[in-house]
């Protein structure tokens, strides 16, 4: 089948061997015994979605949790189960301590073509502080296991500001993150989530992320992953030109998709909505052959203008200010935060400047409240403009 209109399908996959001190994903440490079940549920949930007119794929996600953490024939049977177009994107979330040259390599034959890699750091002791279980060894090893496999796209993501992490620490976590090779980085800043085995510690006085440091170590990283080639194109996201997400463009372009398993969201026929959260509950909905979605919200145009707006804003193709906005636009361009360009054949674009993605936040409030926003404030729905064509400089 033909790359036809950008649709994507999302799997979640809530299962991990430990649970990491910083995160607060909706994924479970003690339920494998239920990993066989819910595999089938997925694949149940994806027959019956194809049956009601479920379009063709041209993105796929396993995310998590830790997909990688499933057998390849059991990841392969969802997988199979997904019509997918000529060419879609297939990417998997792996932890590199659960991967190997049997599983990597199930997984190419199969059709995954993209893996993500978390990485969060290359030096132990900060790996230690975010009570992940792998070293950096480990990194190289499963790069290595992943290009013997045919893998040409690996991304890693990296965490930065981690309480202890000094700027020393997270120079080498890009330089060795640039050794590995990969095409593509996704960089978060660390967020102390309040459930979390963080959350509870910085509750209890240890020290939180320091937001001057997580400044430095963004503009660190913007400058290093240039410098090698990868340019930004979502405020937290780099690639060489042509490798970017595509599924995650999806997202940050109000395109289509579905969520297949616990926790996951949709975004159909101008719907938002979500499923169950736990895996018992999918499990069970869809056995009972009830629907796994739990929840759904239709935006009025003016919250979806507004959405658009925002996430227009954190990509680097940038968003369309309404015109009432002008005074505000001008202030801030002004001041170096953002800067106007011009995509082909399309309107004027206002895009951050590296020092405006640090205060985007705040930048996208102030947007908004001056009238910025306006239903045409986004690329098309699923089509983000090409930045090839483009011609902003920032
Ligand atoms: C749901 S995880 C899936 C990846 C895979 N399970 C792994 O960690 O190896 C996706 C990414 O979100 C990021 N992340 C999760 N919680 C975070 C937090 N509290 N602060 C910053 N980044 C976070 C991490 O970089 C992680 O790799
Ligand atoms: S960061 Fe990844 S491996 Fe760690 S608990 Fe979250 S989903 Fe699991």
């Amino acid at each position: 089948m033909p790359f036809g209109v950008p649709f994507g399908v999302y799997v979640h996959i809530p299962f991990c061997a430990s649970r990491c001190d910083y995160c607060d994903f909706a994924t479970w440490t003690d339920r494998d015994h239920l990993i066989d079940d819910y595999v089938s549920a997925c694949v149940t949930d994806l027959a019956r979605r194809r049956a009601s007119g479920l379009p063709i794929a041209t993105s796929v996600f396993f995310g998590g949790g830790t997909p990688s953490l499933l057998a390849a024939e059991q990841l392969t049977r969802i997988l199979d189960a997904i019509e997918r177009a000529d060419g879609a994107e297939v990417t998997v979330e792996c932890n590199p301590d659960s991967v190997d040259a049997a599983k990597l390599g199930a997984y190419r034959r199969a059709g995954v073509d993209r893996l993500s890699f978390g990485v969060q750091s290359m030096v132990p002791h900060v790996l230690a502080s975010l009570g992940r279980t792998h070293d950096p060894a480990n990194v190289r090893r499963a790069v290595d296991l992943a290009r013997d496999a045919g893998f040409a796209r690996v991304s890693v993501d990296l965490i930065y500001g981690t309480p202890g992490e000094s700027p020393d620490d997270w120079q080498r976590s890009l330089d060795g993150a640039l050794a590995l090779g990969v095409d593509h980085v996704s960089a978060y800043a660390l967020t102390v989530e309040p459930a979390t085995a963080l959350g509870r510690q910085v509750a209890a006085g240890a020290p939180a992320p320091d937001d001057d440091l997580q400044a430095d170590a963004y503009l660190r990283a913007d400058t290093v992953f240039a410098a090698a080639g990868l340019d930004w194109y979502e405020i937290s996201n780099w690639a060489r030109p042509g490798e970017a997400c595509r599924h995650n463009e999806l997202y940050w372009t109000g395109g289509q998709y579905v969520g297949i398993g616990c926790a996951a969201h949709g975004h159909t026929g101008g719907r938002r909505w979500w499923n169950v959260r736990t895996p018992e509950r999918y499990i069970a909905a869809i056995s009972g052959d009830t629907p796994a979605v739990a929840g759904s919200e239709v935006l009025d145009p003016e919250m979806r203008a507004e959405e658009n707006f925002s996430l227009a804003l954190r990509m680097r193709t940038g968003a369309v200010a309404g015109a009432r906005s002008a005074a505000v636009v001008s202030e801030l361009a002004e001041q170096g935060l953002l800067e106007r360009g011009r995509l082909e054949g399309d309107g004027e674009r206002i895009v951050l400047t590296r020092r405006g993605r640090l205060l985007a936040s705040d930048l996208t409030a102030r947007l908004l409240l001056a009238g910025a926003a306006s239903p045409d404030s986004a690329p098309a729905p699923g089509h983000p403009p090409s930045l090839a064509l483009g011609t902003i400089e920032c």
